[in-house]
């Protein structure tokens, strides 16, 4: 065992989208931090700051081979996908990876976008149709995450709810035995639903990426579990990712000075914006999934000992001061490394291109149609989910 003296990390919820106050002192004062976590058994590590973090989810001694462990997490309960892609090592994981990549591809998000303008299109009009104040996150931005990431894994328009409703659930922290169970039924339910959509498409393939999950089982690239875990973690998080996130940025937007007017006089700003959001955005609440050293490792002048967890916290290197200089301005012009709101090394997240793409046809969409688009109530009004993973607002009531 270390001799570093670990500090309780709470984790407790934080208003709007404030930086976590603890990311922002280990930053500073202890980038490969000991530290307690309010569950689970035992201390871990946590490392902030941007080049450590790059250095631990891109050096193999740092495993992901954690399913089934007594870790010590942030919430009372998780309940890990079986043989979720997130848990699985090189090189077994670039085998299931591959499994997905075209779907997810450069060509692939390029020839999806006119279908998702469209979508998007059909979406403003019903909004600009219908009353005002209306309430962003209802009409916009849960909506058209989940239309897109339907549309891409083939999932019919009347399963949508369920789909939105099981992400709820199991992206929540459950605090409590009632929301564990909840949470044990979404992903029972999630996985029978996947399981089924499966064998629809055996008989009947389409152009979907649920059918090209199907031939990669046929091909024996991946077995039955392994297609129904990534599945079920595209089609969640899918649709919770961008929603949440998609919210924080327009959230921002519309309550920081001079960003939604400078939108949309320069449009052709619109890519750089979605970037700098990306890495602005304190998109997950806490901390992820941790790793486990394989052997003793030093990560700078710390030695993590073998069999040791470790988090990284993306949301703090991205806020890492020598990196980002005033890292918490909104900055369309920065010049600056690449951001890790999606991860780094073999876990990078699978779908980066249609997350952005998503994020461009709203934004740019948003400002050509409602240049004044407003919050329809002062932003400390704006209410915003608590005890969650991923952060952020319940509701985005607003005007033009
Ligand atoms: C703005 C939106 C999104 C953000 C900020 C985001 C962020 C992340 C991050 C940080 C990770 C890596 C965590 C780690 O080190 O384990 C990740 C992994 C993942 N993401 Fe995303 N994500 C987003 C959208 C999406 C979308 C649209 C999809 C589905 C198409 C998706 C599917 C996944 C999957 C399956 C993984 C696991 C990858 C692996 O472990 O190999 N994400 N995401």
């Amino acid at each position: 065992m270390n001799s570093e003296p670990a500090t309780l990390y709470r984790v407790d919820d934080l208003p709007a989208l404030e930086f976590d106050p603890f990311l922002r002192a280990s930053l500073h004062e202890a980038p490969v931090r000991r530290i307690r976590l309010p569950h689970g058994e035992g201390e871990c590590w946590l490392v902030t700051s941007y080049h450590l973090v790059r250095f631990v989810t891109s050096d193999p001694r740092f495993s992901r081979d954690i399913a089934g462990r007594p870790i010590p997490k942030m919430t009372r309960h998780l309940i890990p996908l079986d043989r979720a892609v997130s848990f699985v090592d090189p090189p077994d994981h670039a085998r299931v990876r591959a499994a997905v990549a075209p779907a997810f591809s450069g060509t692939a998000v390029s020839t999806l976008r006119p279908r998702v303008q469209d979508l998007l299109d059909a979406m403003v009009d019903r909004l600009m149709d219908g009353q005002r104040p209306a309430d962003l996150v209802r009409d916009i931005t849960s909506p058209f995450p989940l239309a897109v990431i339907g549309l891409v894994m083939g999932i019919p328009k009347a399963d949508h709810a369920n789909v939105r409703e099981w992400a709820t659930t199991l992206l929540t922290r459950a605090s409590d035995e009632q929301a564990a169970q909840r949470a044990e039924r979404a992903k029972q339910d999630s996985r029978v639903y996947f399981q089924r959509l499966a064998g629809l498409r055996r008989a009947d393939p389409r152009d979907d990426t649920m059918t090209t999950l199907v031939r990669a089982t046929e091909s024996g690239t991946i077995d039955e579990e392994e297609l129904l875990a990534l599945a079920t973690l595209i089609g969640l998080n899918g649709w919770h990712a961008v929603c949440n996130n998609s919210s924080n940025m327009l959230y921002a937007l519309l309550t920081t000075e001079g960003l939604w007017g400078r939108l949309c006089a320069e449009p052709h700003t619109v890519p750089r914006a979605v970037d700098e959001l990306l890495r602005w955005v304190p998109h997950k609440h806490g901390v992820g999934q941790p790793r486990i050293t394989t052997e003793d490792v030093r990560v700078r002048d710390v030695l993590i000992r073998e069999g040791e967890y470790v988090y990284v916290s993306y949301v703090a290197a991205n806020w890492d001061e020598r990196v980002y200089p005033l890292a918490g301005d909104i900055d369309f012009d920065r010049q600056a490394p690449k951001h890790l709101a999606f991860g780094n090394g073999p876990h990078f997240c699978v779908g980066p291109l249609l997350a952005h793409m998503e994020a461009e046809v709203l934004l740019s969409t948003l400002t050509a149609r409602l240049p004044t688009l407003r919050l329809a109530v002062p932003r400390e009004q704006v209410p915003w989910q608590t005890g969650i993973l991923i952060r952020g607002p319940k509701s985005l009531p607003a005007t033009w």
